[in-house]
C-alpha cells in the first residue's frame, strides 16, 4: 500500500493507543510486520505550550520508520502550529489527526469524536493543515448513525487534502461495545479515491481477510488484538499471504515480554509505562494465565516481576 507518498510493506498498520503505542512497543509491532504505527494521540494544545511529554510520545529511531504521529484538538489554527512543531521534532512520514475519541475529556472540550458533529470545523482544520504542512496528513474517523453524514466527512476530508483515512466501525455512544460494523468502510472506499483503513475487531488472521474482502479497503488498523501481543502481526501477514495459521505459544509470549522490556530500558521509557498492567497484557488467553497475572500483580519490585516472568513456561503450562 502507499500512503502519502511512502511505499508500505503491507497493509497492516498498528493503531494509535493511549498508555500503549509508545516507542518500544512500536518497534516490536514493526518487527512483526506492521508497516506503519502511529504514536499515541498528543494534545496540540500541549505541543504548542511546549509540554515535556510531546517529546516522550513523539520520540522515534530510524528503525522505526515509517511511523506517524497522532494529534487532538479542535481549534485549525493550534493544529496546523502543533502540527508544524512535530514535523520539525521527528520528521514523521505521516500526522493523523483523532476524530474518533470517545473519552469525555476529550469529547467536552470539542476534540476527537465530537468534531464529527461539526463538519465545517474539520473542513477548516484540514484545509489549513494540508496547505500548511508538509507532511502528509491522514484522518482517523468514528461513524455516525447515519451514512450520508459519515460519507459527507469523508468527502470533506478527501476534499482538503487527506492522505487515507482510517474509519473505527463504531460511533462515538458505543465506545468499545458490540461489534464494528464495517458497511460503512466499504461505503466510504466506494465513495473517495484516497486509500480507506478499515479499523475494529481485527483479532486474527480470519477476521482480517474476512473484512478485507468484505470492504475492499486498501488496509486494516489493528487495535486492542495487539495489546501484549506484538506477534500477531506475523501471524495475521502469513495467513493473508498464504492461509497458514502459525502456532503461539507460551514461550513465544514471554521473548516478546522480555524483548519488550529491554526496549522499553533502552529508551529509558520503564517509568513511563504501567509495568504491570503491560505484563499482563503479554498472559491474555493462556491457560493459568490467572496464576501469572496474581505473581505478576504481586511483584513488588522490577527484578521480582523479572522473575516472574522468566518462570512464565516453567510453571504455567498451556
Ligand atoms: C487503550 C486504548 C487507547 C486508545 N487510544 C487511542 C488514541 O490515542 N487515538 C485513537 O485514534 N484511537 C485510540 N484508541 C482506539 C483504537 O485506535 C481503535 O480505533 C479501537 O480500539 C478499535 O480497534 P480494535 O477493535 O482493533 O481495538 C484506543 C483504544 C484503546 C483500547
Amino acid at each position: 500500500m502507499r500512503l502519502g507518498g511512502v511505499d508500505l510493506t503491507g497493509n497492516l498498520l498498528l493503531a494509535p493507543m493511549a498508555d500503549v503505542t509508545n516507542l518500544a512497543f512500536r518497534l516490536m509491532c514493526k518487527k512483526y510486520g506492521a508497516s506503519l504505527s502511529f504514536t499515541e494521540m498528543i494534545s496540540s494544545d500541549a505541543v504548542v505550550h511546549g509540554n515535556e511529554k510531546t517529546f516522550l510520545r513523539g520520540m522515534t529511531c530510524e528503525e522505526e520508520r515509517p511511523f506517524g504521529v497522532q494529534l487532538f484538538g479542535n481549534c485549525p489554527e493550534t493544529i496546523t502550529s502543533a502540527a508544524l512543531s512535530i514535523e520539525e521534532m521527528f520528521e514523521p512520514e505521516i500526522i493523523d489527526i483523532n476524530l474518533g475519541c470517545p473519552s469525555p475529556a476529550i469529547t467536552n472540550a470539542g476534540c476527537g469524536s465530537a468534531l464529527l458533529r461539526s463538519p465545517d470545523v474539520i473542513s477548516s482544520i484540514f484545509s489549513s493543515l494540508c496547505e500548511d504542512v508538509r507532511t502528509p496528513v491522514t484522518a482517523k474517523i468514528r461513524i455516525l448513525e447515519n451514512m450520508e453524514a459519515t460519507l459527507d466527512i469523508a468527502c470533506r476530508l478527501e476534499d482538503a487534502g487527506v492522505c487515507a483515512i482510517t474509519v473505527h466501525g463504531r460511533t462515538r455512544e458505543q465506545g468499545y461495545q458490540g461489534v464494528a460494523d464495517h458497511s460503512y468502510a466499504k461505503r466510504i472506499k466506494e465513495e473517495v479515491s484516497v486509500p480507506v483503513i478499515a479499523n475494529g475487531d481485527v483479532r486474527d488472521g480470519d477476521s482480517a481477510k474476512r473484512i478485507l474482502e468484505y470492504t475492499g479497503c486498501d488496509g486494516l488498523m489493528i487495535g486492542r488484538a495487539a495489546m501484549g501481543d506484538p506477534h500477531i502481526f506475523y501471524r495475521i501477514s502469513r495467513y493473508l499471504e498464504d492461509g497458514e495459521v502459525i502456532e503461539f505459544g507460551c514461550e513465544q509470549r514471554r521473548d516478546d515480554l522480555l524483548e519488550y522490556i529491554r526496549l522499553l530500558e533502552k529508551f529509558d521509557l520503564v517509568d513511563h509505562v504501567n509495568m504491570k498492567a503491560h505484563s499482563q497484557w503479554f498472559t491474555r488467553g493462556l491457560r493459568g494465565s490467572r496464576g501469572i497475572r496474581l505473581g505478576m500483580g504481586n511483584a513488588d519490585s522490577h527484578s521480582s516481576l523479572m522473575d516472574c516472568i522468566r518462570n512464565m513456561c516453567g510453571d504455567f503450562e498451556e
